[in-house]
Parts: structure tokens; sequence; C-alpha cells
């Protein structure tokens, strides 16, 4: 059967670069993004696609999967945990209700594979944080961790009741150039790399030994491509998969920038996403992901500063 693939939170840190991947290998007319209130430039409007719709209008999904026989759905609609904490109303709404709409829309209209994010935020301050396992504690303290958690459970009981074919990953914090930081703890290992360019100089948010699981995008957009094109009985894990690329402290970020721009300067100034930070793990056990589907990434902390700053100079020039 021919992939309709519908991705909401489609201009999204990840929507953005993971529509493009996806348009690449099933063809632009297959894939469907799905936005709410960023409007997209005329390129991203040009390449495939576009329907206005909020997660949480169940009837607005609905018209969606209807006009266009949708048979797989990335649903990465989400508040991150900044302006989770910030509106912890608004990331319950935008969070749960939105999932669940997902869930009984792909069950009703019997999608074939669903995908939705989940984060290290699912952890919390009574979770072995170092080398963090797959099964442990998940007593976040954040709203946007317990709604990942909630969400977890809710998928994992779609599965188990429904049979529904649902695959998520635990995203370390992402790095990334297409879109601006916007709302989430690990924002400053985004940030950094916009100022150091701009005025040779970051104020870091959180403090020097921060240190947190991260990625590059490129890796996250090709993870969640893998997991989704397994085969379903690879698929151990319905909760969600922890998954890591590397592990960095604040300051050796700030090193590694100052290695490719002059004159770099960090200083280091925590506000309340320090908080936040010190409930995350700095490293993740992702084992399982990387036996039972392959997983292997590519970028290391030097490869990814080098594709920061081209990218971003080429972006703000
Ligand atoms: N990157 C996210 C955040 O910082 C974590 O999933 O909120």
């Amino acid at each position: 059967m021919d992939e309709k693939i519908m991705v909401t939170g489609s201009m999204g840190q990840i929507g953005s670069e993971l529509i493009p991947a996806l348009r690449e290998k099933f063809g632009n007319e297959n894939v469907i993004a799905v936005g709410h209130h960023t409007e997209p430039d005329q390129a991203f409007k040009d390449a495939g696609p576009f329907e206005i719709a909020d997660a949480q209008d169940k009837e607005a999904l609905r018209g969606i999967i209807e006009k266009y026989n949708i048979n797989i759905i990335y649903h990465l609609v989400g508040i991150l945990s900044a302006v989770g904490e910030a509106k912890p109303d608004l990331a319950w709404n935008v969070n749960m209700v939105g999932l669940k709409n997902i869930l009984e829309l792909s069950v009703e209209y019997k999608i074939g594979r669903l995908f939705w994010p989940s984060s290290i935020a699912a952890f919390g301050p009574t979770t072995p944080l170092e080398n963090t396992p797959q099964k442990t504690i998940l007593e976040p303290t954040t709203m946007y961790g317990v709604t990942k958690v909630a969400g977890e459970l809710l998928c994992q009981y779609y599965h188990i009741k429904y049979g529904l074919d649902v695959r998520s990953l635990r995203y370390p914090g992402i790095i990334s150039w297409k879109t601006p930081p916007g709302g989430g703890t690990t924002d400053y290992a985004v940030a950094i790399y916009y100022e150091a360019l701009e005025k040779q100089s970051y104020e870091c948010f959180v403090n020097e030994n921060t240190t947190l699981p991260m990625m590059y995008m490129d890796d996250a957009v090709r993870a969640t491509i893998e997991i989704m094109e397994a085969d379903p009985e690879k698929i151990t894990v319905r909760t969600a998969y922890n998954l890591t690329a590397l592990s960095f402290s604040a300051s050796e970020l700030a090193d590694n920038v100052g290695k490719y721009i002059n004159d770099f300067k960090c200083t280091f100034k925590p506000d309340e996403r320090q908080k936040i930070a010190d409930s995350w793990p700095s490293t993740i056990d992702d084992s399982r992901a990387r036996k039972d589907w392959g997983w292997q990434h590519k970028f290391d902390l030097d490869k990814i500063s080098v594709e920061m700053i081209k990218n971003l100079k080429n972006k703000i020039k």
C-alpha cells in the first residue's frame, strides 16, 4: 500500500527537518504537513501539501485523515519543558488531548504506524541519572515530563488493547539550525551557536557542569525514520526507547565552540531552567535501541559544531 503520511507539529524543531527527509523518501505529495500557528514560508508550502489544524481539535484532524487517506502518522505536536513550566495547563492540554485524539483516530482509521516523541524529560530526580537504564524510575517533576510519562503509557495501552503499531523515542536534547531555539531546556546547546556567530559571546542559562544527553538533528531524523521502517517484530518496547548520541558538559560545549569561533567567550548564569536540567540524566543507556533495530549515531561534538557553524553562517548572514 502506498504510504500517505501525516506529520503534525510540522513547523517545529523536528517536524521542519523530518518532513523534507520523508518527502525525499516517499514523494512530496505523500507527506502532508500539519501546522497550527506558524505560517510556513513559500518554499515549504510549494514543496507539498500543508494543512492547518490544532491537535486539540479532533474533527479537524479527522478531516485531514479522510481527505488524504492517511495511513501513517508522525504526531510531533508538543509544548516543551520551559514553556510547559510557564504554562502547565497549556502543556497538559496540547500534549495529552492532542495525543489522545491521534490515538483514537489511529484506531478508528486503522492507521498502519504511529510515531510519537517522548523525551529525556520522562526521567526525574529519583531516576539513576548516569547511564540511565531503559526500564527505570519515571517520576518527572515538570509538567512536560508528566505528559511524556502519561503519553508513553497511553501509547503502550493502545498497543496492548487495540494492536496499534505505535513507536516512540525518548529524544535527548536535539541540536539543529533550521528553527530558532524555542522553549526547551536543552536549547542552550543551540542558542550558543547563534550568539557565538552574532556576538562572539554567550551567557549560558545552565551552569558549566551541566551535562545532558544530546544529538544532532540529522541523527535524530534518521533514528525517527529507522524506528518507523523497522519490522514490527523488532520493536520490543512500546512505551519509548532510550536514545542518545553523546553527552557533554556546558563548559565542554563552550570550549568546543571556541575551537571554531575566534575570541568566543561563554559566561554562565543559571536561571529557572537549571532545576529542570538537574532533574534529567547526564548519560543514557540506549543499548536496547541499538540491539532491537540497529540504532547508531554518526555525529560527535566536533562534527556538530562544524555543521552548525557552517549552516548558521549561511542562514544569518
Ligand atoms: N529538548 C526538550 C526540552 O528541553 C527535551 O525533550 O524541553
